[in-house]
C-alpha cells in the first residue's frame, strides 16, 4: 500500500472479542514522519484510562500504542475492564482530549441496553455525513453502541473517502463503540477490503476468509456477516463462513438470547436491488431453524421490514433493510420511476404500506433480469412500511422486548415497532406498531 500524508482519524472504539471486558481505541496522527508508535516527544504513543467516576482519585492505566498497518495509525487495547462500567481516557497525541465509553453488561444477563444501527453512509469529501452522528448522539444518547451495514465509505480505494468518514464522525466516534460489516463499496475488492480491516481490527474468525465474527452482548447475540467473502462479490456465505454461522446458530440459538444477523446485502426488499432469490435460499431456512429474531442488511438504500413467518409458533423473523445512511443524496428515489426496466417495483412516492397500497406494479418495460428479484406474494404477505428518506435505526432491548425505531433527519418517527423476543411471546398484532407514518 502507497505511503500516503494521515490526517486526523479518531480516537474511535470497537470492542474486542468480550465487549464487556475489552475495548479496542485507535487513531491515526498527522505524524506519520515520526513513525507509527511514536508521539512528537519521541517517545512511544499511549493511551491512559481510568473509571470514569472516580475523578481524581482514579488509578490510571497506561497501554502503549502498537503498530497499525496504515501510516500514522495507533492502536491500543484495553482489556481486564470492569463489565457494565464508564471509563475515561486520553491518548498521548491528544492529551487534550478526553473521551468516554461503556463496557458492556456481563454476557447472558438481561440488562436492557440500545443500539444504533445504519448502513450506507458513503462517506466521501462532498457527503457532509456529520448529521447523522450529532443525530444519534442528540435524539438517543443513551445508546451503547453504533452498528455499521457496510458501505460506511464510498469507495473503499480512495485515502480522501476514508478521511471524510473520520471527519464527519469525529464528534462521534471518541466516544461510542463502532461494530461493523464490510460492504462492496467499502471492502468488496482485495485491496479494499485490506484497509478495511487494518482500519477496523474486529475480532475477526478468520480475516482470509472474511470480516466476520459474533458479538454476545447482553441478552443477544449477534451476528456480523460478510456478504462480500474478504473482498469478493458474491454476496452469499463462502463455505467455511456459511460453516461458522450454521455452527454458532447451532450453539446460541433457541435458548433465552436474542438472535441477530447483520450484513451488507439485502435479502428481502422492494428497492433498488430487489429480493435476492440466492439469499433467500441461504438465509430463509437458517432463519426458520433457528429462530433468528431480526436480519438487518442495507446495499438498498432506504429502510423497508418484512415480517417474515409470522404465521408460525415461534414468531417468525424481521428482515429489516437499513440502508438509509447516505443522506438525501444517496437514498434511491430512482425507483419511483421506471430506469429503463431496471426497477423491480415502482414505489408510489416516498412511502410505502404494501397493505394499503397493494404489491407496487413493475413497468411495461422491465427487463428479465430485474424481475428476476420480484417476489410478490412475500412482499404482500409480509411487508410493513418502506421509506425513502434518510434515517437510522434506534433498538432498545429489554428483558423479552425490543423497541425498533426508525428515526429520520428531523427527528421523527417514521416506524415503531414494538416486538418480544422470537419463541418468547412473539406474535404478528397491529399494536405491535407503535407509530406507522405511510401518506
Ligand atoms: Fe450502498
Ligand atoms: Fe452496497
Amino acid at each position: 500500500m502507497p505511503r500516503e500524508k494521515p490526517v486526523k482519524w479518531g480516537p474511535y472504539l470497537s470492542f474486542g472479542k468480550d465487549p464487556s471486558t475489552t475495548m479496542i481505541a485507535s487513531w491515526r496522527s498527522c505524524e506519520a514522519a515520526l513513525g507509527p508508535t511514536t508521539s512528537s516527544t519521541g517517545s512511544k504513543a499511549w493511551l491512559e484510562y481510568w473509571e470514569h467516576g472516580l475523578g481524581e482519585t482514579a488509578s490510571i492505566t497506561r497501554v502503549e500504542a502498537t503498530i497499525g498497518r496504515l501510516a500514522g495509525l495507533h492502536i491500543t487495547r484495553m482489556e481486564n475492564l470492569v463489565p457494565g462500567t464508564v471509563y475515561s481516557y486520553r491518548t498521548s497525541t491528544y492529551p487534550d482530549e478526553t473521551h468516554t465509553f461503556k463496557t458492556a453488561p456481563v454476557p447472558g444477563t438481561n440488562t436492557p441496553f440500545e443500539f444504533t444501527l445504519v448502513g450506507d453512509m458513503h462517506a466521501r469529501p462532498c457527503n457532509d455525513i456529520s448529521k447523522y452522528f450529532s443525530l444519534m448522539s442528540e435524539l438517543v444518547p443513551g445508546h451503547d453502541f453504533f452498528a455499521g451495514l457496510g458501505d460506511f465509505i464510498n469507495d473503499g480505494d480512495d485515502p480522501a473517502d476514508w478521511d471524510a468518514y473520520f471527519r464527519d464522525g469525529a464528534g462521534y466516534l471518541p466516544c461510542h463503540p463502532q461494530m461493523n460489516v464490510p460492504g462492496n463499496h467499502d471492502a468488496g475488492s482485495p485491496s479494499k477490503y485490506q484497509r478495511y480491516t487494518y482500519t477496523w481490527m474486529h475480532p475477526y474468525v478468520d480475516e482470509n476468509k472474511g470480516g466476520y465474527y459474533v458479538m454476545e452482548y447482553a441478552n443477544a447475540v449477534i451476528f456480523f456477516i460478510d456478504s462480500t467473502n474478504a473482498g469478493g462479490w458474491q454476496p452469499t456465505p463462502g463455505d467455511a463462513q456459511y460453516d461458522w454461522l450454521a455452527r454458532n446458530l447451532e450453539r446460541y440459538a433457541l435458548a433465552d438470547r436474542w438472535i441477530f444477523l447483520l450484513m451488507h446485502h439485502q435479502v428481502y426488499s422492494t428497492g433498488d436491488f430487489g429480493c435476492a432469490r440466492l439469499m433467500h435460499d441461504v438465509y430463509r431456512p437458517l432463519c426458520q431453524e433457528y429462530h433468528v429474531d431480526a436480519v438487518f442488511y442495507g446495499h438498498d438504500h432506504h429502510y423497508e421490514v418484512f415480517w417474515v413467518d409470522r404465521e408460525a409458533s415461534w414468531g417468525g423473523t424481521l428482515f429489516i433493510v437499513a440502508g438509509a445512511g447516505g443522506g438525501q443524496g444517496h437514498v434511491d428515489h430512482g425507483i419511483m420511476g421506471d430506469r429503463n426496466g431496471e426497477t423491480k417495483y415502482i414505489w408510489p412516492g416516498r412511502f410505502l404500506n404494501v397493505r394499503k397500497h397493494g404489491v407496487p406494479p413493475e413497468t411495461g418495460n422491465i427487463t428479465p433480469a430485474a424481475r428476476a428479484f420480484r417476489n410478490d406474494s412475500l412482499v404482500e404477505a409480509t411487508q410493513l412500511l418502506g421509506i425513502l428518506e434518510p434515517s437510522f435505526i434506534h433498538a432498545r432491548v429489554e428483558g423479552d422486548v425490543m423497541d425498533l425505531k426508525c428515526i429520520g433527519w428531523q427527528g421523527q418517527v417514521y416506524h415503531h415497532l414494538q416486538v418480544k423476543r422470537a419463541g418468547a411471546g412473539r406474535a404478528f398484532h397491529p399494536r405491535s406498531e407503535k407509530v406507522l407514518l405511510d401518506y
